[in-house]
């Protein structure tokens, strides 16, 4: 799948990219239906709520499913990514993240390339958040809110919050975010199940409380240029990954009907995973 000129345009001047209904519901029923078994297991890749002990959010899902390795070489998000970023990407981060109905929690404010920055030492801001709506996101559940241009901006100064929620997220000041508001506006990515949503790693985000009774659930695909990739290795493999091969992709019905898939999952030993308090941020 490629990008219209417009959408291309959209991303340009807006800093994402919002496409309703790219997979279909057969598809987004595979992805759901692998969540029950993930977010049972007991390891530090599912990172819970402080408070509710729910999922907030589980990682490194390529390498825990089949469905997931196959979305994350799945030509409607890769064809995109790659058009983007205009040279060889590798995958930085996969996850879903989920809000779950009633007490799912903040993300603050923040640019995603302030942890890449500080803790992997990413070179330049040029990963993509590429995300696959698995719940319909509506007003109520707690969707991505996003200050329209504020990538322009660059870099910005940030700080690292381990107070307001469960984990620790480096997050912009309240002057920052009132100033860029005025400029910007502020605008939620709504849709239905089946969404894609594509972002740069210095659009300021962040999303409120889910206090409806429906679950928000969204996966999330960090791709990242080689020649861009991570100079530390603070933070564990699983939230960060140091395979930098390209990704390459499979066919457009590689979720249904997987024969042209190259073979079995890889799975991570459980006895190398760190422990939740060294894990670190999720961007
Ligand atoms: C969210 O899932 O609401 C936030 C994700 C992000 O900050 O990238
Ligand atoms: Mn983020």
């Amino acid at each position: 799948m490629k990008l219209t000129d417009k959408q291309l345009e959209n991303f340009r001047e807006s800093g994402f990219v919002m496409i309703p209904n790219v997979f279909s519901r057969e598809e987004v029923a595979l992805m759901q239906g692998e969540l029950p078994r993930l977010f049972a297991e007991n390891r530090a890749e599912n990172y819970r709520e402080k408070q509710s002990r729910e999922v907030r959010s589980a990682f490194a899902l390529h390498l825990r499913s089949d469905i997931y390795r196959r979305l994350v070489k799945h030509p409607r998000l890769i064809g995109p990514a790659l058009q983007l970023s205009n040279e060889e990407i590798y995958i930085m981060q996969t996850k879903v993240n989920v809000k779950a109905a009633f007490s799912g929690e903040v993300w603050q404010w923040h640019q995603d390339f302030s942890t890449h920055k500080e803790e992997d030492g990413v070179p330049r801001p040029d990963a993509l958040n590429i995300h696959v709506f698995i719940d319909e996101v509506n007003e109520f559940n707690g969707p991505l809110t996003f200050i329209p241009g504020s990538h322009r901006r660059g870099p910005l100064n940030s700080a690292l919050d381990t107070e307001t929620t469960s984990y620790p997220l480096w997050t912009l000041d309240q002057d920052t975010i009132t100033k860029l508001i005025a400029d910007g506006g502020i605008v939620s990515a709504k849709g239905p199940p089946g969404s894609l949503l594509i972002f740069g790693d210095t659009l300021v985000h962040g999303s409120s409380i889910n206090m409806s009774p429906w679950r928000r659930t969204i996966f999330s695909l960090i791709t990242n240029p080689i020649s861009n990739a991570q100079t530390t290795n603070k933070r564990p493999e699983w939230i960060h990954h140091q395979d930098t091969s390209p990704i390459t992709c499979l066919d457009d019905n590689c979720l249904i009907d997987p024969s042209n898939d190259e073979g079995p999952s890889h799975t991570i030993e459980t006895d190398s995973i760190q422990s939740v308090e060294t894990a670190g941020n999720s961007p």
